[in-house]
């Protein structure tokens, strides 16, 4: 049987989703949270897994350099890309939100400012909104722009609140649910069905536990 590539995205849900996977009896014996290893096998599952930055674990799978990708639904929004969502893995529960520290609320007003690492959901939503925008592309510690005069909201997730609280702004909309969730590339959907369905069947029967 031909390896099935799984792309798993570093970061904050790393650890979470690799706990999911052994309870699932996926296991990668290599894997450990300081290793420098890229790429780590599970033999009896026939899996290979890329270890990757969240951010591209989309452009793996849409490629088709990864059959499957596990990552959070921000950046399958903020990558945009051609894939099938199959399962949400009610992990990294958070939401984007749009917030500010000088506006109370985002009835009219049909320009703004807007600093996120995640400009193209901004663009996306703010066009809808009839609200034309500046984007500032930041890879982090977004909160600051507002306080700093750089831009007149934020759009990032929020899971506490705790950031936002204590750099005194304030939540303004609530514009999606975000967790992570299990993506498919359809080619590899159409090629690898036997593979693929039997994955998120193991996943799926550990995910209400
Ligand atoms: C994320 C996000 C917020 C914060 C929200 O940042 O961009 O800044 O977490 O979490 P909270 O609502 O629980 O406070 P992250 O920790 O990934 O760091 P970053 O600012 O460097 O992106």
């Amino acid at each position: 049987m031909s390896l099935t590539t799984l792309a798993l995205a570093k970061g904050r849900t790393a650890k979470a989703t690799i706990k999911l996977l052994e309870k699932a009896n996926i296991h990668f014996p290599d894997f450990h949270e300081k290793s420098r290893k890229l790429i780590f096998y599970d033999t009896t599952n026939n899996i290979k897994m890329l270890f990757v930055k969240a951010i591209d674990v989309p452009t793996y799978v849409t490629t088709g350099a990864a059959d499957i990708g596990i990552v959070g639904k921000d950046n399958i929004l903020e990558s945009n890309v051609d894939v099938y969502e199959m399962l949400d893995l009610n992990i990294g529960k958070c939401q984007f939100v749009i917030a500010s520290k000088t506006l109370a609320s985002l009835d009219e007003v049909n320009q703004l400012t807007v600093a996120s690492k995640y400009t193209k959901v901004a663009e996306n939503y703010f066009s809808k909104q009839n609200i034309s925008i500046e984007t500032i592309k930041l890879n982090g510690s977004v909160e600051l722009a507002p306080l700093i005069g750089m831009a007149d909201v934020i759009l990032d997730i929020v899971e506490t609140g705790t950031t936002l609280k204590e750099n005194g702004l304030k939540p303004l909309k609530v514009i999606e649910d975000i967790s992570t969730r299990l993506i498919v590339n359809k080619a590899s959907f159409a090629t690898k069905t036997t593979q693929i369905q039997t994955f998120m069947q193991q996943l799926q029967k550990v995910l209400g536990d």
